[in-house]
């Protein structure tokens, strides 16, 4: 009986540790991707945007796949595919790190994508309407 308790206890104990570390949502997180160069990180059309249109490309419609895959449902760096990926994907939810990532810098990644990364341009998938659209509704979704 004891030793039935302890057995599950322990094997609650791994499953967590098991979770945690592939959890991505690390904060403040390493961030290999480069900054844009010249003015485009300043760049802002987020005001214009439709964060509706870009949940739904977030969530679902994005070529060549939706984005919560590897930056998960709730933002935080920790879908499905992303998990296995070095570096892990970008957190949204961490302020600590995004507090140095623009709108104008996320277009620019969605758009060409960040090299040595697992995330690829976007350019050809997404109209730059689009890509504002989900920068839009990242920002005011995830980033706090
Ligand atoms: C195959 C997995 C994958 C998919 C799909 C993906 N990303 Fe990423 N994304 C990454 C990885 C990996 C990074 C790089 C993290 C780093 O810099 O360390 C990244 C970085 C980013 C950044 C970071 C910019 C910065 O300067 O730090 C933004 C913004 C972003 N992705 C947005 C998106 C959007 C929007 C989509 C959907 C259109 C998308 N991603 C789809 C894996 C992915």
């Amino acid at each position: 009986m004891k030793k039935a308790l302890i057995l599950s206890v322990l094997v609650i104990f791994s499953l967590f540790a098991v979770s945690s570390a592939f959890a991505g949502g690390k904060c403040p997180q390493p961030r290999k991707t480069k900054a844009a160069p010249g003015g485009i990180a300043k760049k802002d059309k987020t005001a214009k945007a439709d964060a509706a249109n870009g949940k739904k490309l977030y969530m679902k419609t994005a070529k060549p796949m939706a984005c919560k895959m590897c930056h998960g449902e709730k933002g935080d760096g920790a879908g499905k595919l992303g998990k296995a990926l070095k570096p892990n994907p970008r957190n949204f939810t961490c302020a600590a790190t995004m507090k140095k990532v623009s709108a104008g810098q996320m277009f620019h990644i969605i758009k060409n994508g960040s090299k040595g990364t697992g995330m690829a341009a976007h350019g050809k998938t997404l109209k730059d309407k689009q890509i504002w659209d989900v920068v839009k509704f990242i920002r005011s979704e995830f980033v706090k």
